[in-house]
């Protein structure tokens, strides 16, 4: 039995091409007073109201969004669930924040009860800044794994996720080991790869924390199927860089180390790279594979500012897309990543449009991950995660967006000074999400 059909009123953001290959303002297709036409939880067609109001099948339910702007769900390409509950620690970069914060953490979710306590909060947390779908660390117990993907699969969103594979230069109670790493990993994709909506990454840590041994098993891992990601950290500071060189001496780069076991392919997703160069970047191009860019993290972290442009040089361009990395970034919501983006890209003298940074928040980031036949625009066929954002949803917002010259200008606003506040819907497969408690705004 299929549902009603629904229609969204609003202003349609949709893609016209790539905003880093043409004028920005020109790649944003936007349809001031349009409408989405939603069936089966796919769109079926989007245009203007004033052609489609009076073609609307009988029965279609009409959500009025006027003033607001209907885009596609925002893709987090980087974010750890099991560090929610330790978002906003204070006083340490990278290598001493993990010893100090996020491994204590990580060792609850061996409880199943409080993984499912916590993956349950942070997906809530997700659609409440208009993320609906995300490239998920779980930890390295295989239940963290379980309570993640049927939280998820209990609100059908399209998540990625995995397992955490690490067995060396992390306590004890964090290890697995090659072999029990593989096999559990083995079983999860059984589990969970392509059912319903759910898709699995391999995700050994980083490589400090995996052996030679562990990562070559990560590989042997893809080899099993072509529609399996990878996720893991590369380049995020300089002292882990060099504590990577001292651990494989044998290898060119740090990158290296993980093309050796056959981890750099298309679908395969590299946290961070705030420290790669030229030669690295040639490979990623080559390879097909995807950076995430995590500016609040390395903000909030101290890491460095990625050089996004660099990455993007039109000769060896790389697939990026934004990632909010919680709990080294202290925010979820997207918008508050193209603001970080935006200033990482400052610091480099470099100007990220508004354009641009909203498609590596969604479209872009939906081709770095090869899921473009399914989300990340406003396309028929494709799945109907939406996010409605509104431009007036605070007094500053407000007054500021009441002054803004295009579209292209409200979306940068909305970016500066927007938040999950901005967000007045989120809809996963065509259905309206239930407000998390505690939030005044409704319709
Ligand atoms: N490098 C290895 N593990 C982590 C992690 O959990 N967060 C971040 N930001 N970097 C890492
Ligand atoms: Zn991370």
């Amino acid at each position: 039995a299929s549902q009603p059909d629904l229609a969204l009123r609003g202003t349609l953001l949709r893609f016209r091409g790539d905003p880093f290959e043409m004028p920005p303002d020109e790649a944003l297709d936007i349809e001031t007073d349009g409408i989405v036409l939603i069936r089966d939880g796919h769109i079926v067609e989007t245009g203007p109201f004033a052609r489609l109001k009076d073609r609307l099948p009988p029965g279609t339910g009409l959500h009025d969004y006027s003033n607001c702007l209907i885009g596609p769900g925002f893709i987090d390409a980087h974010v750890h669930y099991p560090q929610f509950g330790v978002i906003a620690s204070y006083g340490e970069q990278l290598l001493s924040w993990l010893e100090r914060y996020v491994f204590p953490e990580e060792r609850r979710f061996s409880d199943p009860g409080y993984a499912t306590q916590i993956a349950s909060a942070f997906l809530d947390a997700l659609l409440a800044n208009g993320t609906t779908t995300a490239c998920v660390y779980c930890t390295v117990h295989p239940e963290s794994v379980d309570a993640f993907f049927s939280e998820s699969q209990r609100r059908n969103t399209r998540m990625i996720a995995g397992k955490v594979l690490m067995d060396r230069n992390a306590p004890d109670f964090l290890c697995d080991t090659a072999q029990s790493g593989y096999d559990q990993s083995r079983a999860l994709i059984e589990r969970w790869h392509d059912r319903g909506r759910q898709l699995y990454a391999v995700t050994p840590r980083f490589a400090p924390t995996s052996t030679r041994e562990q990562l070559a098993l990560a590989g042997a891992l893809l080899d099993t199927s072509g529609t399996l990601f990878m996720q893991t950290h590369l380049l995020e500071t300089t002292a882990e860089e060099r504590w990577v060189r001292s651990l494989f001496p044998e290898r060119r780069s740090y990158l290296d180390v993980y093309d050796h076991a056959g981890l750099v392919r298309p679908r395969s997703v590299f946290g961070h790279a705030v420290h790669i160069h030229d030669a690295d970047l040639h490979r990623c191009h080559d390879a097909g594979c995807a950076i995430a860019h995590c500016p609040t993290s390395n903000a909030f972290l101290g890491s460095g500012a990625f050089d996004l442009f660099e990455a993007l040089r039109p000769d060896r361009r790389v697939h990026v897309a934004l990632g909010s990395d919680i709990g080294g970034g202290n925010a979820l919501s997207m918008l508050r990543g193209m603001n970080d983006a935006y200033c990482a890209a400052q610091s480099h003298d470099r100007r990220l449009h508004p354009v641009q940074a909203y498609w590596l928040a969604t479209l872009g980031a939906a081709r770095a991950l090869g899921l473009e036949a399914s989300i990340g625009h406003l396309t028929p066929g494709i799945e109907a995660d939406l996010c409605i954002l509104d431009p007036f949803c605070t007094p500053v917002l407000a007054q500021r967006s009441a002054r803004a010259e295009s579209v292209a200008d409200l979306l940068f606003a909305l970016s500066m000074l927007g938040d999950d506040r901005a967000v007045r819907a989120t809809y996963v497969m065509g259905v309206r999400q239930p407000r998390p408690r505690g939030w005044a705004r409704e319709t």
